[in-house]
Protein backbone atom coordinates (compact mmCIF):
# COMPACT_ATOMS: atom_id res chain seq x y z
CA UNK A 1 0.00 0.00 0.00
CA UNK A 2 1.30 3.34 -1.04
CA UNK A 3 1.59 5.88 1.77
CA UNK A 4 0.04 8.98 1.06
CA UNK A 5 2.50 12.18 1.75
CA UNK A 6 1.16 14.84 3.80
CA UNK A 7 0.79 18.39 1.45
CA UNK A 8 2.59 21.31 2.25
CA UNK A 9 -0.01 24.12 3.86
CA UNK A 10 2.69 26.83 2.97
CA UNK A 11 2.11 27.74 6.68
CA UNK A 12 3.85 27.95 9.91
CA UNK A 13 2.47 24.61 10.65
CA UNK A 14 4.83 22.90 7.55
CA UNK A 15 8.49 23.92 9.88
CA UNK A 16 10.21 21.94 11.90
CA UNK A 17 11.24 24.50 14.43
CA UNK A 18 10.72 27.94 14.62
CA UNK A 19 14.11 29.55 14.85
CA UNK A 20 13.81 33.41 15.34
CA UNK A 21 10.44 34.83 16.30
CA UNK A 22 8.65 37.98 15.27
CA UNK A 23 9.72 39.63 18.41
CA UNK A 24 13.65 38.71 18.01
CA UNK A 25 13.72 39.53 14.03
CA UNK A 26 12.21 43.29 15.11
CA UNK A 27 14.21 44.09 18.12
CA UNK A 28 17.35 42.98 16.18
CA UNK A 29 16.38 44.77 12.96
CA UNK A 30 15.95 47.78 15.54
CA UNK A 31 19.65 47.28 17.08
CA UNK A 32 21.12 46.78 13.11
CA UNK A 33 19.84 50.13 12.04
CA UNK A 34 21.33 51.18 14.98
CA UNK A 35 24.68 50.53 13.58
CA UNK A 36 24.73 51.33 10.13
CA UNK A 37 23.28 54.74 10.93
CA UNK A 38 26.15 55.24 13.43
CA UNK A 39 28.78 53.84 11.48
CA UNK A 40 27.77 56.15 8.05
CA UNK A 41 26.44 59.21 9.43
CA UNK A 42 26.43 62.02 8.02
CA UNK A 43 26.70 60.26 4.69
CA UNK A 44 24.41 59.28 3.10
CA UNK A 45 24.02 55.11 2.08
CA UNK A 46 22.92 53.33 -1.46
CA UNK A 47 21.46 50.32 -0.48
CA UNK A 48 21.14 47.61 -2.58
CA UNK A 49 19.01 44.64 -2.06
CA UNK A 50 19.41 41.24 -3.06
CA UNK A 51 16.23 40.37 -5.00
CA UNK A 52 13.65 38.31 -3.59
CA UNK A 53 14.79 37.09 -0.95
CA UNK A 54 16.25 40.53 1.11
CA UNK A 55 13.08 41.78 0.18
CA UNK A 56 11.18 42.01 3.76
CA UNK A 57 14.04 42.16 5.81
CA UNK A 58 15.63 45.86 3.69
CA UNK A 59 11.29 46.97 4.04
CA UNK A 60 11.89 46.68 7.91
CA UNK A 61 14.97 48.14 7.82
CA UNK A 62 15.81 51.34 5.70
CA UNK A 63 12.24 52.32 7.53
CA UNK A 64 14.46 52.39 11.02
CA UNK A 65 17.88 54.33 9.05
CA UNK A 66 18.33 57.88 10.35
CA UNK A 67 20.24 58.75 7.09
CA UNK A 68 20.08 59.83 3.84
CA UNK A 69 18.73 56.45 1.78
CA UNK A 70 19.04 55.61 -2.15
CA UNK A 71 17.28 52.12 -2.89
CA UNK A 72 18.55 49.83 -5.82
CA UNK A 73 17.48 45.96 -6.06
CA UNK A 74 20.28 43.62 -7.82
CA UNK A 75 18.77 39.82 -8.58
CA UNK A 76 22.03 36.47 -8.35
CA UNK A 77 19.94 33.20 -9.55
CA UNK A 78 21.44 30.12 -8.03
CA UNK A 79 18.96 27.96 -7.06
CA UNK A 80 15.65 27.53 -8.98
CA UNK A 81 13.20 25.31 -6.99
CA UNK A 82 15.47 23.14 -5.03
CA UNK A 83 17.49 23.38 -1.50
CA UNK A 84 20.87 23.22 -3.34
CA UNK A 85 22.47 25.82 -5.75
CA UNK A 86 23.88 23.94 -8.76
CA UNK A 87 26.05 26.46 -10.57
CA UNK A 88 27.68 29.53 -9.50
CA UNK A 89 25.07 32.73 -9.01
CA UNK A 90 24.61 34.75 -12.42
CA UNK A 91 23.57 38.58 -11.94
CA UNK A 92 20.38 38.36 -13.86
CA UNK A 93 19.07 41.99 -12.77
CA UNK A 94 21.93 44.59 -12.67
CA UNK A 95 21.13 48.03 -10.59
CA UNK A 96 19.35 51.08 -11.87
CA UNK A 97 21.50 53.55 -10.70
CA UNK A 98 24.83 55.33 -10.92
CA UNK A 99 26.99 53.60 -7.38
CA UNK A 100 30.14 55.44 -8.24
CA UNK A 101 31.27 57.12 -5.36
CA UNK A 102 28.95 56.29 -3.41
CA UNK A 103 28.77 54.32 0.21
CA UNK A 104 26.98 50.71 -0.61
CA UNK A 105 25.69 48.63 1.93
CA UNK A 106 24.57 45.29 0.05
CA UNK A 107 21.40 43.74 2.00
CA UNK A 108 21.34 39.76 1.56
CA UNK A 109 18.57 37.75 3.50
CA UNK A 110 21.35 34.82 4.53
CA UNK A 111 24.86 34.16 3.94
CA UNK A 112 25.49 30.83 2.89
CA UNK A 113 28.03 29.32 0.84
CA UNK A 114 28.96 32.45 0.23
CA UNK A 115 28.88 32.89 -3.20
CA UNK A 116 26.35 34.69 -3.64
CA UNK A 117 27.35 37.73 -2.02
CA UNK A 118 31.07 37.04 -3.08
CA UNK A 119 29.54 37.38 -6.68
CA UNK A 120 27.60 40.30 -6.14
CA UNK A 121 30.52 42.16 -4.40
CA UNK A 122 32.97 41.44 -7.29
CA UNK A 123 29.96 42.73 -9.59
CA UNK A 124 29.64 45.98 -7.84
CA UNK A 125 33.07 46.62 -7.01
CA UNK A 126 33.69 47.33 -10.81
CA UNK A 127 30.94 50.53 -10.53
CA UNK A 128 33.80 51.86 -8.36
CA UNK A 129 31.81 52.90 -5.07
CA UNK A 130 33.28 55.02 -2.42
CA UNK A 131 33.23 51.67 -0.07
CA UNK A 132 30.88 48.83 -0.11
CA UNK A 133 29.84 46.65 2.79
CA UNK A 134 27.55 44.02 3.26
CA UNK A 135 24.83 43.19 6.47
CA UNK A 136 23.08 40.06 6.17
CA UNK A 137 19.77 38.76 8.13
CA UNK A 138 21.19 35.39 8.99
CA UNK A 139 24.52 33.09 8.69
CA UNK A 140 25.08 29.56 8.38
CA UNK A 141 28.95 29.93 9.54
CA UNK A 142 29.16 25.85 9.13
CA UNK A 143 28.66 26.00 4.57
CA UNK A 144 30.80 28.25 3.89
CA UNK A 145 33.09 27.46 1.01
CA UNK A 146 34.22 30.65 0.18
CA UNK A 147 36.49 33.13 3.24
CA UNK A 148 33.93 35.61 3.37
CA UNK A 149 31.96 37.62 6.48
CA UNK A 150 29.44 40.34 6.49
CA UNK A 151 29.90 43.42 7.79
CA UNK A 152 26.61 43.47 9.59
CA UNK A 153 25.01 40.24 10.66
CA UNK A 154 21.41 39.71 11.85
CA UNK A 155 21.49 36.14 13.28
CA UNK A 156 23.65 33.10 13.31
CA UNK A 157 21.76 29.90 12.54
CA UNK A 158 22.54 26.66 12.37
CA UNK A 159 22.81 24.14 9.00
CA UNK A 160 19.37 23.92 7.94
CA UNK A 161 17.09 24.65 5.19
CA UNK A 162 15.06 27.68 6.67
CA UNK A 163 12.15 29.69 5.43
CA UNK A 164 10.50 32.96 6.23
CA UNK A 165 10.16 36.99 6.84
CA UNK A 166 11.44 37.10 2.64
CA UNK A 167 13.03 33.14 2.45
CA UNK A 168 11.50 30.71 0.36
CA UNK A 169 11.47 27.18 -1.02
CA UNK A 170 10.25 27.26 -4.26
CA UNK A 171 8.71 31.08 -3.79
CA UNK A 172 6.76 29.97 -0.91
CA UNK A 173 6.78 30.94 2.64
CA UNK A 174 8.50 34.43 1.84
CA UNK A 175 5.42 36.02 3.77
CA UNK A 176 5.83 33.97 7.43
CA UNK A 177 6.54 36.11 10.15
CA UNK A 178 9.04 34.13 11.51
CA UNK A 179 11.51 32.03 10.49
CA UNK A 180 12.23 28.78 10.67
CA UNK A 181 13.70 25.73 9.04
CA UNK A 182 11.68 23.81 7.06
CA UNK A 183 10.19 19.71 7.51
CA UNK A 184 12.49 17.47 5.25
CA UNK A 185 8.81 15.98 3.62
CA UNK A 186 8.37 19.17 1.97
CA UNK A 187 11.90 20.51 0.94
CA UNK A 188 11.02 18.31 -2.20
CA UNK A 189 7.73 17.93 -3.30
CA UNK A 190 6.21 19.18 -6.28
CA UNK A 191 4.42 22.18 -6.67
CA UNK A 192 0.99 21.86 -6.05
CA UNK A 193 -0.48 25.16 -6.01
P1 LIG B 1 25.03 31.35 -0.86
O1 LIG B 1 25.34 31.83 -2.25
O2 LIG B 1 25.22 29.86 -0.73
O3 LIG B 1 25.70 32.12 0.24
O4 LIG B 1 23.47 31.48 -0.67
C1 LIG B 1 22.87 32.66 -0.58
C2 LIG B 1 21.49 32.60 -1.21
O5 LIG B 1 20.95 31.28 -1.20
C3 LIG B 1 20.58 33.45 -0.37
O6 LIG B 1 20.47 34.72 -0.94
C4 LIG B 1 19.28 32.69 -0.39
O7 LIG B 1 18.48 33.16 -1.43
C5 LIG B 1 19.64 31.26 -0.68
N1 LIG B 1 19.63 30.42 0.55
C6 LIG B 1 20.69 29.92 1.21
N2 LIG B 1 20.32 29.21 2.28
C7 LIG B 1 18.96 29.27 2.29
C8 LIG B 1 17.97 28.73 3.18
O8 LIG B 1 18.24 28.06 4.20
N3 LIG B 1 16.69 29.03 2.87
C9 LIG B 1 16.32 29.77 1.79
N4 LIG B 1 17.22 30.29 0.94
C10 LIG B 1 18.52 30.05 1.19
MG1 LIG C 1 18.38 35.18 -2.12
Amino acid sequence: METLQPLPSYSISDLEEVLVTEAQISRRVDELAKEITSHYAPNDITIVCVLSGALVFTADLIRKLDIPTRLDCIRADSYGATTEATRPPRITNPLKTDIKDRHVLVIDDILDTGNTIFAIVNHLQNASPASLKSCVLLDKKERRQIEIEADFTGFEIPDAFVVGYGLDFAEHYRNLKCIGSLKRQFQSIPDTR
